[in-house]
């Protein structure tokens, strides 16, 4: 075995050129705009975090300590981390605008190897993060379905709680409160538990069917979920700006650093999802101009509406009262406003739909990309006849989803998004400053300021921040490295090769071409 040969295959990269040739052989629609980019942008970030998160954030967890109304520098300081990032993707998806986001920019810039294992790390947070937000929105609509409890026959409103969690949650509840299991759920052959979420796996498969009818119909129903959430999320900070006590304001860093920091750390998760702008890159209608005002416009709109919530938040509800499953309904029910705490549990579970359906969008976007490279199988990413959009992918993907929401533990999955995204933020800046080095020339629609400083603090607040983390999270410390390990064990048996493969065919193709050429020119 040459294992140079090996070294320089597994480095070998595909050129920005060659991209953007295959990209506009794409057979996908180029139908969006920078409004639908925003759109995808603000839906694929609003949701768990700012609806659910923030609460932990300010009060602290068992096992963190909270900020307290702090939380607005935890955000700030989030943020930060962000948007270094954010800048990177800007500058490459302008210049790069092609499906299947840092996996095609690691392409480019690291070789076949490392692209491979950053789409394998993107799958964690695509895919895998859409679970706890399956999860959640569960939550959310059992919620959503109290309110209704004068309205709706009982055994709609309190559906029992094995259709509604997986068998482990159903196990703990049952040690929790010294229930025997057979009392709570059906068992097969007495043996087998059955516990299902089943309005997790209903909404996946509604939004697979709804990315399979076409990406444009998709963003218009997120556009309309993102609408709704935004209205709901303005309505709380001027309804609730007029109950703000500043009193409540102090103390101001109750957790001290400690608190800020582990806030920073929490709250990040509100702000994954601005990259999911740049997998729709192909279906982009003007990619250089469109992307980088919508990524860092993302940013933007996020990070002011974040800081009102947590201002009007932490301003209404005195510290140790604030909610740690729905803080923002909590707060409305706080100033007395039962109805519209009613009104916000809606706002969230449109906000969690829009993440899920821009999530498995952003799933089969780079799983496409991989699979024209030959990383995956080609019958993977057929196109459907009359949607034009890969429906193979986008089945596989929910059913990747609906799997893992039946046995998979929740928080374990947040903290793998996580640690994806992390991963995924380091690598497009350190992307950025190769692309710089090796491709100077290159016209470059938009640039990072500052670099290499910029790129290279992503690197250092990104990379802090997963440290800092994996220090305390065990569990998740240890699946990361697994996954990454399952990874290099589907390149080297199947990726590898069937790179290998094309370029022997590429190879047998060429002397043809070139005799073609000759016969022509006698
Ligand atoms: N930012 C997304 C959310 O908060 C993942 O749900």
């Amino acid at each position: 075995m040459n294992y140079k040969n090996i070294l320089a295959n597994a480095l070998s990269k595909k050129s920005p050129d060659e991209l953007i040739a295959t990209s506009k052989k794409s057979e996908l629609k180029k139908t969006l705009n920078v409004f639908d980019l925003i759109v995808i942008g603000i839906g694929a970030v609003v949701g768990t975090g700012i609806f659910t998160i923030i609460g932990t954030a300010i009060q602290g967890g068992p096992e963190s300590v909270g900020a307290g109304p702090a939380i607005i520098i935890s955000m700030i300081l989030a943020v930060i981390a962000c948007v270094f990032s954010a800048l990177c993707y800007s500058e490459i998806s302008a210049m790069i605008p092609v499906a299947g986001s840092v996996y095609t920019y690691t392409y480019a810039t690291m070789g076949e190897f490392m692209a491979w294992m950053v789409g394998w790390i993107l799958m964690l947070e695509y895919a895998i993060g859409n679970i706890t937000v399956a999860s959640a929105w569960t939550g959310y609509f059992t919620q959503f379905l109290k309110g209704f409890k004068h309205v709706l026959p009982d055994f709609i409103v309190n559906f029992p709680m094995w259709l509604r969690n997986d068998y482990r949650y159903m196990f703990a509840y049952c040690d929790k409160w010294g229930l025997d299991p057979h009392s709570q759920m059906p068992f097969i052959f007495d043996k087998i538990p059955v516990a299902i979420n089943l309005p997790a796996i209903a909404i996946v498969l509604v939004l697979t069917m709804l990315l399979i009818k076409g990406v444009k119909e998709s963003t218009r129903v997120a556009s309309i979920m993102v609408g709704v959430n935004m209205f709901m999320i303005l309505s709380f900070i001027i309804v609730g700006a007029f109950y703000v006590k500043p009193e409540n304001w102090t103390p101001f860093m109750p957790g001290g650093f400690e608190g800020v920091f582990m806030g920073a750390f929490l709250i990040f998760f509100a702000y994954i999802g601005f990259d999911a702008i740049s997998t729709t890159a192909e279906e982009t209608e003007n990619p250089q101009r469109d992307l980088p005002i919508a990524i860092l416009g993302t940013l933007v709109i996020c990070t002011i509406l974040y800081v009102c919530v947590a201002l009007v938040l932490t301003g209404t509800v005195p510290l140790g009262h604030i909610d740690i499953q729905a803080p923002i309904a909590h707060a409305m029910r706080a100033i007395g406003k039962d109805w519209f705490a009613g009104l916000i549990s809606i706002g969230a579970l449109c906000a969690l739909t829009s993440v899920l359906l821009i999530y498995q969008l952003g799933t089969t976007r780079i799983l496409y990309a991989m699979s024209r490279d030959r990383f995956l199988p080609k019958s993977l990413r057929l196109i459907h006849k009359k949607f034009r959009t890969p429906h193979v992918l986008t089945w596989i993907s929910g059913i990747v989803v609906i799997v893992c929401a039946l046995f998979m533990d929740l928080n374990i999955s947040a903290e793998l998004c996580n640690y994806g995204t992390f991963t995924s933020f380091i690598i497009i800046c350190i992307a950025v400053l190769i692309l710089r080095k090796t491709d100077p020339d290159r016209e470059r629609p938009f640039k990072v300021p500052f670099s290499p400083l910029f790129p290279i603090l992503g690197i250092i607040t990104c990379g802090g921040l997963m440290i800092y983390s994996m220090n305390s999270l065990t569990t998740s410390s240890i699946y990361f490295p697994l996954w990454m390990l399952m990874g290099l064990a589907i390149y080297v048996g199947y990726g590898y090769k069937q790179k290998r493969l094309e370029e022997k065919i590429k190879l047998q193709r060429q002397p043809r071409t070139q005799q073609k050429v000759k016969v022509t020119g006698q």
